[in-house]
């Protein structure tokens, strides 16, 4: 059977925010040290920062970048992070049993940023898990205050004249999570969400703010967290974030595949649960979503290796490697982002480097790029538009967790200059999925590219022996007549399709 969906330019879902491309470096295994930041790396520059992953950084095209947690920041003393680095304190990070050196902080953090080119943006989270209001407006004057007190004085003597800008912030970090240093009921996080808001705001109005949302749709609280956190915090904060993990469990391979299933309803649960709190209060304000930790994690595997630690600093931590099917349930996630793109206007990978990443790193040796580094930086460079309302009509197959599910996932972005890209996912671990696409309204007349990231080991992935085993390949036989698109999506596969 064969797929089909029509796109048309009157019937658009919204315009896709580059922040939808975001990042995240938390203070957790390898991702600062030996990730972006290793002084003695041959490709190392004045700032100890490694160029080569720099270039992969840049390469990928990430925005928003996320820092310093994650379940790191709950512990975060932003003090610590600044100022002369043999100064700085030796502490326990008791989020994943590790010793921090503070070698890379807060000002080597912008640096990065900086580094890594104007899309690159700020996106700094406070400790409200260990600490409270008045850190947080601290940590705020520090960064932002351009001069003329304490903090800001004291940021200009570290050598750092000009303010860091940062504009959004994340009010804590999971704090719903028994596991969260300071984890805290909806009602306690709901209040410090507010005040602290309440202070930011004083500081800067401008500031936009993430509330913590629930660290996953299968928390038992879920919903009912969000709806009194925002209760508490609604006229105060612009965004509300989701956190999201998929794996397969059980060798269900099926339902991995259909992860997107949930990712999809997560979100609109979030959005319903927004926006009934809004109606509620009787406000014209629409609250947005931050989803800032998404990805494939083989979290299962993780908890053995964090409580064997005995405080080593920056162990290989989460270093999961990706397969093929790992990257195509990947790209099925980016696709459901997209397709939700008029409500989720920030979202982060979670993470960049070596952590559960798309960039890898030997410590003094080479950087490469997993398979999941393809179907994100395809995303970041062609998704960037208005996106399309897409249908789809397609053959189904039975997963053990979701039900019937389609084979095909995808979604479909204009850009300002009339071309369309087309995301798509078959899902069937066997079968190719013939695919139609009626666009005569979109004045469309050729296929520019059909690249396809599948193979026909579906466990094939890139390593430091073989960095470049997973590479995308072109698709033959895409075609483009008389408004209709016919194509055929190989089994497994992630597809990306550029029409003009
Ligand atoms: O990204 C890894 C961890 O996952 C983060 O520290 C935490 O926020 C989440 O549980």
């Amino acid at each position: 059977r064969t797929a089909r969906f029509t796109l048309d330019p009157a019937f658009t879902v919204a315009e896709v925010n580059p922040r939808l491309f975001g990042s995240f470096v938390e203070h957790l295994g390898r991702c600062v040290y030996t990730g972006v930041f290793e002084p003695d790396h041959p490709t190392a520059d004045d700032a100890g920062l490694r160029r080569d992953v720099l270039d992969l950084v840049r390469e990928l095209g990430v925005t928003a970048i996320r820092y310093p947690g994650g379940n790191f920041v709950s512990g975060y003393k932003w003090e610590d992070s600044v100022g002369p680095v043999e100064q700085r304190p030796r502490r326990l990070d008791l989020a994943w049993r590790t010793t921090e050196s503070n070698r890379f902080g807060l000002s080597e953090y912008i640096a990065f940023l900086k580094k890594v080119g104007p899309q690159a943006e700020p996106m700094m989270a406070v400790n409200l898990g260990t600490r409270g209001v008045a850190e947080a407006i601290e940590l705020q004057e520090y960064a932002n205050h351009p001069s003329g007190t304490e903090l800001s004085d004291l940021r200009v003597s570290h050598g750092d004249k000009d303010p860091f800008g940062i504009k959004l912030w994340c009010l804590g970090n999971e704090m719903d999570g028994p596991w969260q240093t300071g984890h805290k009921t909806a009602e306690e996080y709901g209040r410090i969400a507010a005040e602290t808001a309440r202070a930011m705001r004083q500081i800067d109005p401008s500031v936009e703010l993430v509330a913590c949302g629930s660290s996953g749709q299968s928390m038992p609280t879920f919903a009912e967290w969000e709806a009194k956190v925002l209760a508490e915090t609604y006229d105060l904060v612009d965004y509300i974030s989701l956190h999201a993990y998929y794996e397969p469990l059980d060798g269900d391979v099926d339902s991995f595949l259909a992860s997107a299933v949930d990712m999809e309803s997560f979100i609109e649960n979030v959005v319903a649960t927004c926006d009934h709190v809004g109606a509620r209060l009787k406000s014209k304000k629409k609250i947005n979503l931050s989803f800032d930790e998404w990805n494939v994690w083989y979290m299962s595997r993780t908890e053995a290796q964090v409580s064997a630690l005995d405080w080593p600093e920056a162990p290989r931590l989460l270093e999961d490697s990706y397969s093929v099917t790992d990257a195509v349930v990947f790209g099925s996630l980016l696709i459901a982002l997209l397709r939700h793109a008029d409500r989720v206007t920030v979202a982060c990978l979670a993470q960049l480097v070596n952590v559960i990443a798309p960039i890898m790193t030997e410590p003094g040796g080479p950087a490469w790029r997993q398979t999941t580094f393809f179907p994100f930086a395809q995303a970041s460079k062609y998704g960037r538009g208005e996106v399309l309302d897409v249908r789809v009509d397609s053959p189904t197959y039975e997963t053990k967790k979701y039900g019937e599910a389609d084979l095909l996932h995808a979604t479909a972005v204009r850009a300002g200059d009339g071309t369309v890209t087309v995301f798509a996912v078959n899902r069937s671990r066997t079968e190719a999925l013939p695919l139609e696409v009626a666009l005569s309204g979109l004045g469309l007349t050729s296929v520019v590219e059909h690249s396809v990231l599948a193979d026909a080991d579906p466990d094939a992935r890139n390593t430091l022996a073989d960095p470049e085993r997973v590479v995308p390949h072109a698709a033959g036989g895409t075609a483009l007549e008389g408004g209709r698109l016919t194509a055929v999506l190989e089994p497994l596969s992630w597809n990306v399709i550029r029409l003009a």
